[in-house]
């Protein structure tokens, strides 16, 4: 299977793990990017099992919509039972890596909001030591400079995504060359810098679940337990 495939398979067995847990009053919150959209194109076929949902990007609101999904605005959704969410990176932990889709800053606040965070990954996502994929920092666009100074300082080599605006009308850093050993750390020590808004580091709040496509099957991994 291709990493297509294996992205299709997984969305799939992410609706089989969701739709039990399905009731009239559920709100479920959805993630963005190439996976979520397998799982957003699968999901239609449920959309009378529960009430509406909360969308991680204006990307995911329009194909939600474009499937007769009601889309409620987080601030309107007094419960959100479910997250669910691609990665960029996975670790053991089930701590992740975000926002190669420039989503990172919705994502982290749906995540947030929700009781349970399940991640739909291939299994290329999986890895020993986050941060081969480059960290993603989401910033205020005149901090652009001086956040990339500060990065620098923590050993890492920022590189701006140029022509990206996020839906907050914010600037992307790739933050290559980090060994990321202590995530929950580093994504305080990232935020903490002024201007910036979110980082891609999913450490404090990691994933509940993953559920993992490989060329032998999807495979579910709960936190603590993989
Ligand atoms: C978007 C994300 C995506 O979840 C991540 O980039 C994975 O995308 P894909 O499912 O296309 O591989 O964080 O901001």
């Amino acid at each position: 299977m291709n990493q297509e495939q294996l992205k299709q398979a997984v969305a799939r067995a992410a609706i089989d793990y969701i739709t039990p847990k399905l009731t009239p009053d559920s709100i479920i919150g959805i993630g963005t990017g190439s996976t979520a959209n397998f799982f957003i194109d699968d999901l239609a076929a449920h959309k009378k099992q529960f009430k509406a949902a909360v969308a991680s990007s204006d990307a995911s609101e329009e194909r939600l919509k474009a499937h007769g999904i009601t889309v409620i605005d987080l601030n309107d959704a007094p419960k959100l039972a479910l997250y669910i969410d691609g990665a960029d990176e996975t670790n053991a932990h089930l701590e992740l890596i975000k926002g190669g889709g420039a989503a990172l800053t919705r994502e982290k606040i749906v995540a947030a909001a929700a009781t349970e965070f399940i991640c739909i990954a291939d299994a290329s996502k999986q890895v020993e030591t986050l941060g081969n994929f480059p960290l993603p920092v989401e910033v205020i666009p005149m901090a652009r400079a001086y956040v990339a100074r500060e990065l620098q300082a923590l050993g890492g080599t920022p590189i701006y995504r140029e022509g990206v605006i996020t839906d907050n009308g914010g600037h992307i850093l790739d933050v290559h060359d980090l060994a990321i050993t202590q995530p929950i750390e580093l994504e305080t020590q990232i935020n903490h810098i002024t201007g910036v808004i979110t980082n891609g580091l999913f450490a404090k709040r990691s994933a509940d679940v993953l559920l993992l496509g490989t060329e032998q099957g999807v495979t579910v991994h709960s936190k603590g337990k993989t």
